[in-house]
C-alpha cells in the first residue's frame, strides 16, 4: 500500500505511504488517485484530508523514478492534483515537517492547507536545473503574492511554515497552523469537519496574481535573476514560468510552464545537476561495504600535526562538534596552531556566522597536547604531519604504541603510499587515508583512501564521519596522488607545455576559467604556493625520470616565486594584495626558455587551450578507472565538483567528455599525441574500448 484509507467519521483520511518522504512515485499516484475516488463515491464521507506518514507530509517527485519513463505514465503528478482539486468534497492537506517540490504542489492543489508549525516548505526543482512542472510556478504566486513566490521558486530554498503565517501576503498558503505538538490527524479531522459544508470550493487557481506595477517589477526582476543564474538557465526559465502566473489566464500558464519545464529537461545544465545530484549519492556507496556495515564510535578525535592542514581539520572536527586532542612536536608549532584555529573561529564570529558563546565553545573542544599519552583514548587519530615517508613511520610507530585497540589511524598524505605507511603498525585493517583539502574546514571535498587491509567497518566510519562533517566523501584506492592530485598532474603538465609553445599563464587562466572553471592552473598555483609542485617534481625525477615536465615552473621557483605568500609567482602581486597581475619577469622567462628549447611560439587557440587541459583531466581520470582506483566515473566527476572547482554546470570531467562525445576527446588526444610531447597523450585503454564499443564514461 502507498496510500492508506481511513473513515473518521464523516472524515475520509488518506495518508501517502512511500518511505522515506512519500515521494510521489507512480505506485503512490495511482493509490492517492484511488483513495480519492473511494473517498468521493461513499455517501458517509464528507470531507477528504490528505497527509503523509513518517517524516514527511511529501518530498515530491520520487527520484527513482528520475529519467525513467515510470514519471510520465498515468497517473501522472498532474492528474492526481487535477484530481484532488476537482474532487467534489473539500480536500485538506494536512502538511507537516516535509512538504517540497511536487508535494507542495500537490498540497497546492487542495481546497485548504492546514500544517504543524515547523514545516519546511520549498519549490527546490531549479536546483536541479528545473522548474516545478506540475502547477507550483502558477499555484504558489496566487496563494503567496508574485515577489514572495518568485523569490522561493528562483532560490529553491526552504521557507518554515511560521514565517510563511506571519507574512500578511501568505495568509492564503495555510488556512490554519496547528497548536505546536499537536496531533496533525485530529486538528486536520476537526477543521475539515468545520469546512465540510462549505461551497463553493475554494479552489487556488480561481485566485488573481496581484502585483502593483507588474511591467516594471518583471524588468527588475530579469535583471536580477540573469545577474545571479550565471551559466544556468533554469532561474530565469521560472521567473518567466512564475511571470505567467500573472500575465496568463491560468491553464495557458499551466501550458506555459509545462513547455519550459520539458525544455529544461533537454538542457545540458540540467542533465550536469541531476547527474551531480545522483553521484553525490552514489559514491556515499561501496559494493562490498552494505549500508548496514556498522561503524565504529567517533567521539573523541585526535589530530597529529598542527601545521596548515592539521589546523583546518581540527577546525572542522569541533566545527562538527566533535572535541580533539592537538598533537604536536613542538610548544610554538602547538600554540601557532591553536592561535589559527581561534582566529578562524573569531573571523566566522566578525562575520555574524558564530556568536562569541559558540566560539568558546568550540575552542573548549580543543587539548592541545605535547604528549602522545593524552590521545592515547581517542576513537580516531589524522596524522597531518610533514610530507615524508622517515616522518608518517615515526608518528605511525607512535600511535600503533599508543592508541587504544580499535581506533583508526588516518593519514592526510596526498601523495605517500598508504599500504606502506599502513605497514609501519601492527593493525593495518584500522588504517585508512582521509585526504583532506586545503583549506579542510572549508573544502567540501574528502578523499577517503581504502589500503589494501583497511577493515569495512573503518571504511564505513570513514563515510559516516564525512557525512557529519558535511564533506563529500569519495573512496579512492592507493596510487600517487589517489583521484584528484593525479589527475591534476596530467592538467598541470599541459599548462605548462602551453607555456613552452606559446601561451602565457594569464591566457591559460583566462580560457579555462571562461570554460567555467573557479580558478585556472596559474593562479591556483599561486595559491597553494608553487614549492609544493616542485618538491613534488624533484621526487619525481627520481622515481620516475621519463616523465616530462615543463622546466617553467622550476625556473619560477628557483627565482624565489612561490605565489602569493612570497608576493610573487606566475603573477605579480600588490604588496599586501591577492589580485593577480600579469607580469612581464615571467613573460620573459618564458620566452627566453622556449627560445632555448628551440620552438618557435605560435599562437594557441583558447579552445586548444580548454581541450587540453580538460582532456588530459578525462585521460587520466580513464586509467584510474580502469586500474580501480576509482570505483565510478561518477565518482571521479564528484571529485572534480567538490575539490577542484570544476564547473558545475559541465556536470565533471568524465560526465563533460561523454556530453562532448568519446570518439571526438579520443579524436583530440590521437591528434595532440602528434604535437609537442606528444607522449603525454597516450590514449587509455578504456577510452579506446568504450569508442569502440559506442560506450559512455556514466553509462
Ligand atoms: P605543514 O608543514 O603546514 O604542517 C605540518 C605540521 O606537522 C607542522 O606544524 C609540524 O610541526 C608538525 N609535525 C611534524 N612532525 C611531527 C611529528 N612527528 N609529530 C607531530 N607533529 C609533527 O604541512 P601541511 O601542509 O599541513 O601538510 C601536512 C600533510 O597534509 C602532508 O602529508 C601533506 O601532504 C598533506 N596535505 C597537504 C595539503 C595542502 O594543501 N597543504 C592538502 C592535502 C594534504
Amino acid at each position: 500500500m502507498s496510500a492508506d484509507y481511513a473513515v473518521r467519521g464523516n472524515v475520509a483520511v488518506i495518508t501517502l505511504n512511500n518511505p522515506p518522504v512519500n515521494g510521489l512515485g507512480l505506485a503512490t499516484r495511482a493509490a492517492a488517485v484511488d483513495a480519492l475516488q473511494r473517498a468521493a463515491a461513499d455517501d458517509a464521507v464528507e470531507a477528504i484530508v490528505l497527509m503523509g506518514a513518517g517524516k514527511a507530509f511529501s518530498g515530491g517527485a520520487d527520484i527513482r523514478e528520475f529519467n525513467s519513463p515510470k514519471a510520465l505514465t498515468e497517473p501522472t503528478l498532474h492528474t492526481l492534483i487535477r484530481t484532488v482539486e476537482a474532487s467534489p468534497k473539500p480536500v485538506v492537506a494536512a502538511i507537516h515537517a516535509v512538504c517540497m517540490g511536487g508535494g507542495l504542489e500537490l498540497a497546492l492543489g487542495a481546497h485548504y492547507r492546514v500544517a504543524l508549525p515547523g514545516a519546511r516548505i520549498a519549490l527546490p526543482e531549479v536546483k536541479l536545473g528545473l522548474l516545478p512542472g506540475a502547477g507550483g510556478t502558477q499555484r504558489l504566486p496566487r496563494v503567496l503574492g508574485l515577489a514572495p513566490a518568485l523569490e522561493m521558486i528562483v532560490s529553491g530554498k526552504p521557507a518554515m511554515s511560521e514565517q510563511l503565517a506571519d507574512t500578511p501576503l501568505s495568509a492564503g498558503l495555510f488556512d490554519e497552523l496547528l497548536a505546536p505538538g499537536s496531533d496533525l490527524a485530529e486538528g486536520a479531522v476537526a477543521f475539515a469537519r468545520r469546512i465540510a459544508a462549505v461551497r463553493p470550493l475554494p479552489r487556488v487557481r480561481d485566485r488573481l496574481v496581484e502585483q502593483a506595477d507588474l511591467p516594471a517589477f518583471l524588468v527588475a526582476a530579469r535583471a536580477r535573476v540573469t545577474a545571479a543564474a550565471g551559466p544556468f538557465p533554469a532561474p530565469l526559465a521560472c521567473l518567466e514560468a512564475v511571470a505567467a502566473s500573472a500575465t496568463m489566464p491560468f491553464e495557458e500558464g499551466l501550458a506555459f510552464e509545462r513547455e519550459r519545464f520539458l525544455a529544461l529537461t533537454r538542457t545540458v545544465e540540467s542533465k550536469a545537476l541531476r547527474h551531480a545530484f545522483f553521484a553525490e549519492r552514489a559514491a556515499a556507496k561501496v559494493p562490498d561495504v552494505p549500508a548496514d556495515t556498522p561503524a565504529r564510535p567517533v567521539e573523541r578525535a585526535a589530530v597529529v600535526g598542527a601545521g596548515t592542514m592539521g589546523g583546518g581539520i581540527a577546525l572542522a572536527l569541533v566545527n562538527a562538534g566533535i572535541p580533539v586532542t592537538l598533537l604536536e612536536t613542538r610548544q610554538d608549532a602547538l600554540d601557532k596552531g591553536v592561535a589559527g584555529i581561534r582566529k578562524q573561529l573569531e573571523t566566522a564570529a566578525a562575520k555574524g556566522r558564530l556568536s562569541a558563546e559558540q566560539v568558546q565553545q568550540r575552542l573548549a573542544l580543543v587539548m592541545p597536547t605535547l604528549a602522545y599519552e593524552d590521545i592515547a583514548a581517542c576513537d580516531l587519530a589524522i596524522e597531518a604531519v610533514f610530507e615524508d615517508l622517515g616522518v608518517k613511520e615515526t608518528v605511525f610507530r607512535r600511535l600503533d604504541a599508543v592508541m587504544k585497540p580499535g581506533a583508526i589511524l588516518a593519514s592526510n598524505t596526498s601523495t605517500l603510499d598508504l599500504d606502506r605507511i599502513a605497514a609501519f603498525t601492527r593493525r593495518p585493517q584500522d588504517v585508512i587515508g582521509l585526504h583532506f583539502f586545503s583549506p579542510a574546514n572549508v573544502m567540501k571535498l574528502l578523499e577517503i583512501v581504502r589500503g589494501q587491509h583497511t577493515g569495512k567497518d573503518v571504511l564505513a566510519t570513514a563515510l559516516a564521519l564525512a557525512k557529519r562533517l558535511g564533506k563529500t566523501g569519495v573512496v579512492a584506492g592507493v596510487c600517487d596522488g589517489f583521484i584528484g592530485n593525479r589527475m591534476v598532474e596530467q592538467y598541470l603538465r599541459q599548462a605548462g607545455f602551453l607555456l613552452d609553445e606559446g601561451a602565457l599563464p594569464q591566457q591559460v587562466d583566462a580560457a579555462i576559467e571562461r570554460f567555467g572553471f573557479a580558478m585556472g592552473p596559474f593562479r591556483m598555483s599561486d595559491l597553494a604556493g608553487n614549492d609544493i609542485g616542485w618538491a613534488i617534481r624533484k621526487r619525481r625525477r627520481q622515481e620516475m625520470p621519463d616523465v616530462r615536465y615543463s622546466r617553467t615552473a622550476d625556473l619560477l621557483c628557483e627565482g624565489g616565486r612561490f605565489g602569493q605568500k612570497s608576493g610573487a609567482g606566475w603573477y605579480d602581486y600588490r604588496p599586501g594584495e591577492r589580485t593577480a597581475q600579469p607580469s612581464a619577469a615571467v613573460e620573459q622567462m618564458i620566452v627566453r626558455h622556449s627560445a632555448e628549447l628551440g620552438i618557435e611560439r605560435r599562437a594557441i587557440a583558447d579552445e586548444e587551450i580548454v581541450e587540453r587541459l580538460v582532456y588530459a583531466l578525462v585521460n587520466e581520470g580513464a586509467r584510474i578507472l580502469e586500474e580501480g582506483i576509482a570505483q565510478r566515473a561518477s565518482d571521479i566527476d564528484m571529485v572534480y565538483l567538490s575539490g577542484y572547482g570544476f564547473p558545475l554546470q559541465r556536470g565533471g570531467p568524465m560526465f563533460y567528455a561523454d556530453t562532448v562525445g568519446l570518439p571526438a576527446v579520443l579524436a583530440a588526444a590521437e591528434r595532440f599525441a602528434q604535437g609537442y610531447q606528444g607522449d603525454a597523450w597516450r590514449p587509455a585503454p578504456l577510452l579506446v574500448r568504450l569508442v569502440a564499443e559506442g560506450k559512455n564514461f556514466n553509462g
